[in-house]
């Protein structure tokens, strides 16, 4: 039986005021937990520190959103994995869209830093999504097992049972356009399948979340999905309200 866990990614959001106040409205119905759901906060760097403390003693866990694939050294405006496990971080997302859109991250430097996360003691979350175009020319299962193998054949297989998978289109991102849960279980699937292609039983056991417009009102229907272990949630991860309610959608 697999965890649930939603990770809610700030991205480039938020002021020391802000952050104080979302997470003051998270802690009184997040710090105890909830049952079967490990949730996850990604802030931006500059928070890290004000978060883990804010959040010190709590079940909130701390996530980062990048990291370098580098461990030290002259790499002005990198951040390495041991720098992010100081701050106690424990999750790290690498491969977002936005980052091998924006950033011209291959999937060779993915595969890097999955590989110095683990280095650090972090859990890596491998995120991978079509495009749009790929979707409409039928391509969407070809561009995310060519991102899975990228991983898999780097790393090895058994890299991925101290790892977890985000499913993300693109083209669901920030655009209010979800994935509908039917689309998005037959993804998961096929991502576990290709998987299991080089381990089964790494395949069963790795937790797949989904990404991309996940809301308080689409939650319920994409978690229930036999495949989706839960969501890594951008804009509504930013609303408290709406945040606990998709952490309380997981059955
Ligand atoms: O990392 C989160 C995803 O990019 C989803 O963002 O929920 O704003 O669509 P979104």
């Amino acid at each position: 039986m697999r965890r649930a866990l939603v990770a809610g990614n700030w991205k480039m959001n938020g002021s020391q005021a802000s952050i104080k106040s979302l997470v003051s409205d998270l802690l009184p119905v997040l710090a105890n937990g909830i049952n079967g759901v490990d949730v996850v906060v990604c802030p931006p760097y500059p928070y890290l520190g004000q978060v883990a403390e804010a959040a010190f003693g709590s079940e909130i866990v701390l996530g980062a959103q990048d990291l370098s694939e580098e461990a030290s050294g002259a790499f002005t405006g990198e951040v390495s994995g041991s720098m992010l496990s100081d701050f106690r971080v424990r999750f790290v997302l690498v491969g977002h869209s936005e980052r091998r859109v924006r950033c011209g991250e291959s999937d060779e430097l993915v595969a890097k830093k999955f590989a110095a996360a683990q280095a650090a003691g972090l859990i890596p979350v491998l995120c991978v999504g079509e495009s749009l175009d790929h979707r409409q020319s039928g391509h969407a299962e070809d561009v995310v097992a060519t991102q899975m193998t990228a991983i898999i054949e780097q790393c090895g297989v058994k890299a991925l049972e101290d790892a977890v998978i985000a499913y993300e289109p693109v083209w669901a991102i920030g655009t209010g356009q979800a994935a509908s849960a039917e689309d998005a279980q037959l993804m998961h699937a096929f991502i576990r399948q290709v998987v299991a292609q080089f381990d089964a039983g790494v395949a069963s056991g790795v937790q797949i979340l989904y990404g991309g417009s996940v809301n308080a009102d689409n939650a319920e229907a994409l978690f229930a999905c036999e495949d989706i272990d839960g969501g890594l949630v951008g804009g509504a991860s930013l609303n408290a309200k709406d945040f606990i309610r998709i952490c309380q959608s997981v059955s």
